[in-house]
């Protein structure tokens, strides 16, 4: 694992270079999402750079197996245009969404949605979703879920996304993938 005394030392060029895909984006989100909210003590807010190991512990608890590293992370704060929040109870971080706007290719991606276990079923991901969707643009938004995470797959039903495409294999263990989509506008 990398310390975080070790991501110090990464060249900054590597940390502030989006990746390929990110730098054809051109619309940047509406700003609309970096007002800060607070409901019932939990505070949705924008996520920066300096929340990557509280995020990284956050994966593990979440996501086990399929958990990112700092690898996967360092490109979630670098996407250009993205949209980071966390959310934050008790002082410290126990949720975290990162929607991606892939303007050239006409979506947004939400990359990433994870609730610490303690704080499931309370409505954080629901808010954390939300958000992330106001702070995109795009008139579709994708993503990919586990075939067996139920309780995703009915999260993201209730906003309004519907199974697209199925991807055999995709996930570790072999797993297959389950690609959603919600069209907004129409
Ligand atoms: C998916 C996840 C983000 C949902 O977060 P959450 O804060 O628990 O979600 P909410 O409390 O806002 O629940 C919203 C809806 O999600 C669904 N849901 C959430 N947990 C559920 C569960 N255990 N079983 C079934 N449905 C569930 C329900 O439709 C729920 O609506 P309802 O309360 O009206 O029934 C959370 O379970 C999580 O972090 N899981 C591990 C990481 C993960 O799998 N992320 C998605 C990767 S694609």
């Amino acid at each position: 694992m990398v310390s975080f005394v070790g991501l110090a030392l990464i060249p900054l060029a590597v940390v502030a270079s989006p990746p390929v895909e990110a730098k054809r984006t051109a619309a940047r989100p509406a700003l609309g999402y970096l007002r800060g909210k607070q409901i019932n003590g939990i505070h949705i807010l924008p996520s920066s750079f300096r929340d990557i190991r509280a995020v990284r512990a956050l994966e593990k608890a979440c996501f086990g197996r399929d958990a990112w590293g700092y690898g996967e992370l360092i490109f979630v704060y670098g996407a250009f245009g993205a949209v980071r929040l966390k959310a934050v109870a008790d002082g410290r971080l126990i949720g975290f969404v990162a929607g991606e706007p892939r303007t050239a290719e006409g979506f947004a991606w939400i990359s990433t949605i994870g609730v610490h276990p303690e704080y499931q079923q309370r409505g954080i991901g629901s808010r954390l979703l939300s958000q992330c969707e106001a702070g995109l643009t795009e008139s579709s938004i994708k993503l990919t879920v586990r075939a067996s995470n139920t309780p995703a797959i009915a999260l993201y039903r209730r906003f309004g996304y519907e199974e697209a495409d199925r991807w055999p294999g995709y996930y570790a263990g072999g797993e297959a993938g389950i690609l959603m989509e919600k069209k907004r506008g129409e």
